[in-house]
């Protein structure tokens, strides 16, 4: 028997109402905020992600679903989105739109991460970019649609992660400080650590083992390392968020998976935390484009994994509007019942009514008992006596109540 790839799963007909009701928060939140939908394809040179996401991230390094093609390019699904909406921006000039360029998608993501709740192998993700523009009230837009864009699905118990990596200027000062800290601990850090020592500094602060945990607690802050311009800017962003009231902690090891941020780094957080508990994340990236081929761009942006919030929409139990189920069931006896059901369910649907005939000659009470588990609100019942005197039996299957009525009458009477 085959069975769904491990890590990825089937949305069955039950679930789709939580899809929906986000899908329906995204469209309402990126309205709001003026942002436009992008879509870009599932794959993508391999390229794009190695030079963008990082080399030495555990995206690029273990996580990618990469293969030849028959024609011998190198190819992977995506793994974020954020390096394919970069990409379209310069390929298809968006720069000479007024700026900044503001997108949005939900879509698919490949990695092969180890399952488990909350984490799969493929997930969906609503991500925003704000393209063209350094000034931190961008910053402060983006953090306040990630969070007002939680609130409106009504999950409350969620916290915001605040922190700035600093800048191409400062980073490197930076980076020095913190090694000259880690070169007093590498006999104690893990295996992982012992080489983000040597190529991905940075992620030293955000290893999960509880040994190099301890010693992140202590590292020194690249919040106290920044430049005059990306102090400021954080400053500036800090005081826009208490104007828009959304309260924020501060993280020093808050730095990101992913290479290409500078200055803003966020995450949204449950306020039960957990080992997949990230809701969200972002960053300002404002040399990626560049690095990419493109003018040099300063960006920002935002995404969430669509899965863990409904998880957390379950775990917080917030009510989902349900969905209008079928309205009418068509239930016959006989042939030529059978023919009047066929014609009568294709009026109703003209009509715009939702509709059924059952099938199969099934009893009048099998059929009354599908109408029930359909939850249809009316059943429509056609037996050889009414054929013959151009009648139907209508069902109300909210009071039991019934009538007789003249077939030709029903839709309008449904209506
Ligand atoms: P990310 O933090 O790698 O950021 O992913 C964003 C969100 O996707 C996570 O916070 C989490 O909710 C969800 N997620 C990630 N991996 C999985 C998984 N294996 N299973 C289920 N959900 C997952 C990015 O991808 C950046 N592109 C965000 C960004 C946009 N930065 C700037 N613009």
């Amino acid at each position: 028997m085959y069975q769904a790839v491990r890590g990825t799963m089937d949305i069955l007909p039950e679930e789709q109402p939580y899809w929906r009701y986000v899908e329906q928060a995204i469209a309402d939140i990126s309205r709001l905020y003026g942002y436009r939908r992008i879509d870009t394809p599932i794959f993508e040179d391999t390229g794009l992600f190695s030079r963008s996401t990082g080399e030495y991230t555990d995206i690029v390094q273990k996580e990618m679903y990469t293969f030849d093609d028959r024609g011998g390019n190198s190819l992977t699904l995506k793994p974020e989105g954020t390096p394919p909406v970069c990409r379209a921006y310069i390929q298809h000039g968006l720069h000479n739109l007024p700026q900044p360029v503001k997108l949005y998608y939900i879509c698919p993501i490949f990695r092969y991460d180890r399952p488990q709740a909350g984490r799969y192998r493929q997930h969906y993700q609503f991500g925003c970019e704000a393209i063209g523009d350094a000034d931190p009230t961008l910053d402060a837009e983006v953090i306040d649609i990630a969070w007002r864009f939680y609130k409106s699905l009504g999950l409350n118990k969620i916290s915001l992660q605040l922190n700035s990596i600093g800048c191409r200027q400062c980073r490197p000062v930076y980076l020095t400080v913190l090694k000259d800290y880690y070169a007093g601990y590498t006999d104690q850090l893990c295996a992982d650590c012992k080489i983000r020592l040597e190529k991905n500094t940075l992620r030293l602060l955000d290893c999960k083992q509880a040994s190099c945990r301890k010693i992140a607690e202590s590292a020194p802050k690249s919040a106290d390392h920044l430049c005059t311009e990306c102090d400021e800017h954080f400053k500036k962003l800090q005081q826009y968020l208490g104007l828009l009231k959304i309260p924020f902690e501060m993280n020093h090891r808050l730095v990101r998976g992913l290479d290409y941020y500078t200055r803003t780094v966020f995450e949204i957080q449950p306020e039960e935390e957990g080992t997949q508990s990230t809701l969200g994340g972002g960053g300002r990236y404002d040399d990626l484009i560049e690095e990419l081929g493109g003018k040099p761009t300063p960006a920002i942006g935002f995404a969430c994994g669509i899965e863990r919030i409904i998880l957390n929409l379950k775990k917080e139990g917030v009510a989902i509007p349900v969905p209008d189920s079928l309205r009418v069931l068509i239930a016959y006896r006989g042939d030529a019942a059978r023919e009047e059901a066929i014609k009568l369910a294709a009026g109703l649907r003209q009509a715009g009514i939702s509709a059924v005939t059952t099938t199969g000659g099934k009893s009048l009470k099998a059929q009354m008992r599908q109408a029930n588990s359909l939850n249809v609100r009316y059943a429509v019942i056609i037996g050889e006596d009414e054929v013959k005197a151009g009648t139907a039996v209508l069902r109300d299957m909210a009071d039991a109540r019934q009538e007789t009525i003249a077939i030709g009458q029903l839709v309008e009477r449904l209506r």
